[in-house]
């Protein structure tokens, strides 16, 4: 089973909702360039009742349930910030266990920062396009994969084998979601240009060997197939007992080499893609999320000379 990186925003969030506000709207907007999940007005919940009649409610403008968060947007006039406060304080006494936050307008980039998203954050994001799997939905196949894996091994003892240094993010997160004994080692390796393409040039070696072991390689995307093929190569003439690929990502659409991938995250389209891990120019390695570049920022740094690491 495979998932599809959604194109768009995440399904859940309604295409067009009636705001009462701009500010609610450019909220929503910022969520949905950061692929959080978002409702808005969802529920009221009643504060104050007489012989079963809500008098008073609040409705709060947004849940986040990524996040298990109301949000509630504030406005500039005084009178009513001071009315939302009272709200607030009856709202909390009376539902203690709820996550609610005021926010002013220039609040909601200071909040997003704090989970990591947003020009706030400590992450660089200029020359973010879009973002195309959310931190969330990595988080939610990331599980289902360990989950996955746990059950297709059991009673084994795996060696999981990552591909530097792409595979960071992805290896740390999958292995803590694998139930079973295991070891871990680490490869690098470079593929040769030109007319030797086709072979990978191994730039760090393993330590453990593979003899007898079932070996299961961790790729962070599989693009042309090269690389993959290539290391595939190499690694079972070192007399695995089995040998499978997980990849996170399956650039499919750019395939050459037929390489067999036993488990994929998810099938993306022939766009390049940075963050939780990968890398454009040893940059964007730390976003929390996988996006893509903006076409104009990829061409313009493409016409820049390369600068020597
Ligand atoms: P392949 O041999 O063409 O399959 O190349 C796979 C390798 O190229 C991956 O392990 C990545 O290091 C790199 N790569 C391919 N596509 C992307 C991308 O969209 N973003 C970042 N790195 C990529
Ligand atoms: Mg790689």
């Amino acid at each position: 089973m495979m998932a599809k990186a959604r194109r768009q925003q995440p399904e859940k969030n309604p295409p067009a909702v009636q705001f009462a506000h701009a500010s609610e709207e450019e909220f929503a907007r910022i969520l949905d360039f950061y692929g959080l999940v978002w409702q808005y007005e969802p529920q009221s919940f009643p504060l104050r009742e007489e012989n079963g009649r809500v008098l008073e409610a609040f409705t709060p403008d947004f849940y986040l349930p990524d996040l298990d968060l109301y949000v509630e947007l504030t406005t500039l006039k005084q009178s009513l910030v001071t009315d939302k406060h009272r709200k607030l304080r009856r709202f909390q006494e009376r539902y203690p266990d709820i996550q609610v936050k005021l926010l002013h307008k220039s609040d909601y980039l200071s909040l997003l920062a704090k989970y990591g998203f947003g020009p706030f954050s400590e992450v660089e994001v200029a020359g973010i396009h879009e973002v195309l799997i959310s931190a969330s939905q990595l988080e939610r196949r990331v599980g289902e994969l360990g989950a996955q894996i746990s059950r297709d091994y059991r009673s084994q003892e795996p060696l999981l084998i990552g591909v530097l240094r792409g595979v960071t993010c992805f290896m740390a997160d999958l292995m803590r979601h694998i139930s079973l004994p295991l070891a871990i080692d680490f490869m690098a390796v470079s593929s040769y240009e030109g007319e030797q393409s086709g072979l990978v040039r191994i730039m760090k070696d393993l330590e453990e060997p593979l003899e007898g072991r079932d070996v299961l390689v961790i790729e962070d995307i599989v693009d042309t197939g090269m690389t993959l093929n290539a290391l595939l190569q190499e690694l079972h003439g070192r007399g695995p007992a089995s040998l499978r690929v997980c990849a996170l990502l399956d650039k499919r659409a750019r395939r050459l080499a037929e390489v067999p991938i036993d488990y994929v995250g998810f099938e993306i389209p022939d766009e390049f893609v940075v963050g939780y891990g990968l890398d454009f120019r040893q940059k964007f390695r730390n976003l929390p999320f996988i996006a893509t570049l903006k076409r104009d920022w990829l061409n313009a740094q493409a016409e820049t000379k390369e600068r020597p690491e």
